[in-house]
């Protein structure tokens, strides 16, 4: 019997395949997808699909063995809430002591929401801040702004200065370092939006001591997400520790360091030398520049810790063929994952239910939508095992930039969301109502 056979494409330990007997047709056995200890289409009968379901005790391994990996250097964790801001993703994190990186006066609210007291570790980045949301944060009381322009620099001086409140002040500067990724996520160039060029950065900070309810208290910098080439994170931090060195010299307390986040997860296979190992490799491309500087690293990592450790589970409507080209209709849209059609992003699929028979038929598909664009694809020309209508598909690595990059399009509610620890699974997020979103419209 092949029960050895384990499909090569799950995220131990949150999803892993376990045989059960008499399964497929009675011929012989097959393998079901579990979250944790509970098998998905459990989930599926009891909350719907499409759903959102996280492995608890995978987002805190990851949280821990990125917190380990940085354990020879003073570090703050300020998980970056636009990856996935569920209040009890945010809770969950904030019990392990780790802050937040924010980037809206929504995703403050949400931090402070599921912790009062985390605020202190909050940083606060983005490139149009309101002087609405810098006065939120200003009373909040977090622990940096990430200015990216002298426009914001003046602003949030104004609004310090209102309320007589110091404002703990890093500029995000821009090293000028190219990095591989999709071109809508790599931040780090002169042409990109984001923070000021680095060779202005000195005498911006001079601008900036010389106001009264600003501190300068460190420097900041983020050059893309989804970054798997670990070089052009020591060559940002190289860059930002000459910075660093002269703004010392120009009289300057720097006692931050912000990273930023953006390390790169494996959507294809799984790295084979697991999470730990990448992300020691990371952490001594970060540190190897900073040793001697006595400073405290910020990090802002998002896709890294929550990405693997979520799915979406959607079932198969309809299976079609146009003119020999194969379909799977599912359940789940572009409205609820939108990577794929933004991106062209890959998501590995997989049946929650397969044949442990290694001969079992196999074909090549589209995975698709119900949402009226040709751009409302999950896969195509994609190799899996044979699935019929109303079998489940598990989408993996959703746990980031899925559920928060949601719309309603084609008036589609948002899915529910299903936290698992072990053999328990509560409902985060309820799934939403049509009349929901007719509420809001008069
Ligand atoms: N810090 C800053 C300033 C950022 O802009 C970002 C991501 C992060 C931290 C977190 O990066 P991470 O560790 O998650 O890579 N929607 C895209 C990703 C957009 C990332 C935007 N900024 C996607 O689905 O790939």
């Amino acid at each position: 019997m092949s029960s050895q056979r384990q499909s090569p494409a799950v995220r131990p330990p949150g999803f892993v395949y376990r045989e059960t007997k008499g399964g497929i047709l009675r011929r012989g056995g097959s393998f079901a997808l579990l979250c944790e200890e509970i098998p998905l289409h459990k989930l599926a009968e009891q909350y719907g699909t499409p759903l959102y379901v996280y492995s608890a005790t995978m987002i805190r391994e990851r949280y821990e063995a990125f917190d380990a990996a940085f354990r020879d250097v003073p570090h703050t964790i300020c998980y970056s809430v636009k990856a996935n801001s569920n209040l009890t993703v945010l809770r969950m994190l904030a019990r392990k002591g780790c802050g937040f990186d924010v980037v809206s006066g929504g995703e403050l609210e949400r931090v402070l929401a599921a912790d009062r007291k985390a605020a202190k570790q909050v940083v606060f980045s983005g490139v149009g801040k309101t002087r609405e949301e810098l006065t939120a944060a200003l009373k909040a009381g977090i622990m940096l702004f990430n200015v990216e322009s002298e426009s914001e620099l003046w602003a949030l001086a104004e609004c310090a200065g209102r309320l007589r409140k110091t404002a703990p002040v890093a500029l995000r500067v821009n090293p000028d370092v190219a990095a591989e990724t999709h071109p809508y996520i790599s931040t780090g160039l002169r042409k990109h939006k984001f923070g000021v060029p680095i060779h202005e950065a000195r005498a911006l900070y001079a601008k900036a001591s010389g106001a009264r309810y600003l501190k300068v208290r460190g420097v900041s910098v983020h050059i893309g997400s989804q970054i798997t080439d670990i070089a052009p994170f020591g060559e940002a931090m190289a860059r930002v520790a000459d910075l660093v060195g002269e703004l010392r010299l120009d009289g300057h307390n720097i006692d931050y360091i912000d990273a930023g986040g953006g390390l790169g997860i494996a959507y294809e296979k799984p790295s084979s030398r697991g999470f730990s190992a990448d992300v020691a490799a990371y952490a001594r491309a970060l540190a190897d520049p900073l040793r001697r500087l006595d400073v405290r690293l910020l990090l802002e990592p998002g896709r890294s810790i929550i990405g693997p450790a979520g799915i979406l589970l959607t079932s198969v409507i309809y299976r079609k063929q146009n003119d020999g080209k194969r379909f799977l209709v599912v359940d789940a849209a572009m409205n609820d994952l939108i990577r794929p059609a933004l991106y062209g992003a890959y998501h590995e699929i997989i049946p929650v239910t397969q044949s442990v028979n290694p001969a079992a038929k196999s074909e090549v598909t589209d995975i698709v939508g119900p949402v009226c664009e040709t751009g409302d694809f999950f896969a195509r020309d994609r190799e899996l095992p044979a699935v019929e209508e109303g079998e489940l598909l598990a989408i993996l690595d959703a746990g980031a930039y899925g559920m928060v990059l949601a719309s309603n399009y084609n008036t589609r509610p948002r899915p529910a969301e299903v936290l698992v620890t072990g053999k328990s699974a509560k409902i985060i997020r309820r799934r939403e109502k049509v009349s929901d979103l007719l509420r809001a419209e008069l």
